[in-house]
């Protein structure tokens, strides 16, 4: 059976205050557009056609050269629009579908569900209709007293009787392909809005004598997206779609109202993500991990048993049984092998991290080699950077231990078993199984104190005490 789409997309979107087209607008980690796109390949429908309007070049950058565009020069309405493809759908047998190129929610069931009410009952059309608690705005869905449907009249058309109907088209429809031409080529524009309605096709046909069925689906999966108000329900309710289908395969989540996951995202069974997280891109998360609060994962592969917490890792490659956070991170091309831990106020960037190696408090380690079973004392920084245009980092191989509050430059080697001592600013090389110490030597001035008049007693906590009570 031959199956095509005309999507709808000629749209200004004014209502979206925004500089790009409506339907390139992200939802859930996608552009509206490509939702639909998505949602009639995975019904297998390839062949899609595109109205366009003044800002196609986006929407060709989204979709690319595997769908066909059309430019609807003048927008004279929705049948008008569809018309545009008259040259695209002619010669064709089968179906077409129509969509609106500004409703991510529709789903391939619907559409083929669908498609098989087309099939089963030789209609004409099938019109996907919802029932709406506040109707404003959409075309009605008028039926006889069998509850046929007789005609879609829109909502500025409608009579007083009409206004009360709470059946609302959702402007997604299936048409026989060859029906849908006769009946494009026979609109007119005598309405309140002097357009070509789609919606007019309808009462053609079935005053052609054949009749059109109404699939009733949930109006959320209906939803037009014309606003920021609209566009954030749209986000809320294709997360919650998201959500569900990770929890529906072993996932826990413990609050769906603060998890926030893209589409595209994997993540495996019995990871549990705690309320707060933002996890988008395309990020891969094994099993057994703990994702949470307040943790942002853009784009990152993490391995099996890992925990992440309050922290933000990106574009990074993390390890089985790492332990990153509280406040960690992890930055671009890092890659944390397995059993590494990062803690507090650590930051890594481009640095290749191998296994059990701990950084637990307040570290920056950048463009830099460290490997395996290295301890970084509280407040190491690996000091990467000239001062000018060069970056980097150094070199600092196994079983090396940094004492606290060290700096280690640019390029140095800590050789294999090294020491460095405390608060060292170590400008060369240290060779395997040495220690490096690179500070002032600390004198002690006995009996200054004394000498200097400078004890400190009793009269200067008083003194202190009235300080801090002003
Ligand atoms: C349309 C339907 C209405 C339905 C509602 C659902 C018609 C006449 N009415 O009304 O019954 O309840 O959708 O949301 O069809 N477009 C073009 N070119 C045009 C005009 C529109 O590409 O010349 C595109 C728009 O970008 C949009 C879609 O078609 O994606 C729907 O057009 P819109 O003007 O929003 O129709 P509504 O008045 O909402
Ligand atoms: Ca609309």
């Amino acid at each position: 059976m031959e199956i095509c789409a005309v999507v709808m997309a000629a749209g200004e979107g004014t209502r979206m205050k925004s500089k790009h087209s409506k339907v390139v607008q992200m939802v859930s980690g996608k552009p509206i557009i490509r939702w639909v796109a998505d949602a009639l390949a995975e019904a297998e429908c390839e062949e899609q056609v595109y109205i366009v309007g003044e800002k196609q070049e986006e929407i060709r950058r989204i979709l690319g050269e595997s769908v066909a565009y059309v430019f609807q020069e003048q927008r004279l309405g929705t049948g008008h629009a569809v018309m545009q493809a008259a040259p695209f759908l002619e010669g064709r047998s089968g179906y077409t579908i129509v969509l609106p190129g500004d409703s991510p929610m529709i789903t391939a069931a619907t559409i083929n569900s669908s498609l098989k009410m087309i099939e089963e009952n030789d209609y004409a059309a099938v019109i996907i209709t919802a029932t709406a608690e506040d109707a404003t705005g959409y075309g009605r869905i008028v039926r006889d007293a069998n509850g046929n449907v007789v005609k879609i009249v829109e909502h500025r058309d409608a009579s007083e009787e009409e206004l009360k109907i709470k059946e609302i088209n959702s402007s997604m429809y299936i048409f026989k392909t060859a029906l849908l031409l006769s009946a494009l080529g026979r609109l007119g524009s005598q309405n309140a809005q002097k357009e070509y309605y789609l919606t007019d096709t309808i009462g053609i046909l079935i005053s052609d004598g054949h009749s059109v069925g109404a699939n009733i689906v949930n109006f959320d999966d209906t939803r037009g997206v014309n606003d920021r108000y609209q566009l954030m329900q749209a986000s809320k309710i294709l997360n919650k779609r998201i959500l569900h289908y990770h929890m529906a395969n072993g996932v826990q989540i413990l609050d769906e109202e603060s998890t926030w996951i893209s589409e595209g995202v994997e993540i495996g069974r019995d990871t549990l993500i705690l309320p707060g997280c933002t996890i988008t891109g395309e990020t891969k998360i094994g099993e057994d991990c703990i994702i949470g609060e307040n943790t942002r994962v853009d784009s990152a592969l993490v391995g099996n048993s890992t925990e992440i917490d309050n922290s933000i890792v990106t574009e990074c490659v993390i390890g089985d049984e790492c332990r990153i956070g509280p406040f960690t991170h992890v930055r671009p091309q890092s890659v944390i092998r397995d059993h590494v831990t990062l803690g507090a106020y650590v930051e890594v960037k481009n640095s290749t991290i191998d296994e059990y190696t701990r950084a637990r408090h307040l570290t920056y380690i950048g463009d830099s080699q460290v490997g395996k079973n290295v301890n970084f004392g509280c407040g190491t920084v690996t000091c990467n950077y000239d001062g000018q245009e060069e970056k980097n980092g150094c070199i600092i191989e196994d079983n090396v231990f940094i004492g606290g509050n060290s700096n280690i430059l640019s390029s140095v080697v800590l050789g294999k078993d090294s020491y460095i001592a405390a608060g060292s600013t170590i400008t060369s090389d240290v060779p395997p199984l040495s220690l490096g110490i690179g500070r002032a030597r600390q004198t002690n001035k006995e009996e200054w104190v004394s000498t200097r008049n400078r004890l400190r007693g009793a009269k200067f906590i008083e003194l202190d005490r009235k300080r801090y009570e002003v």
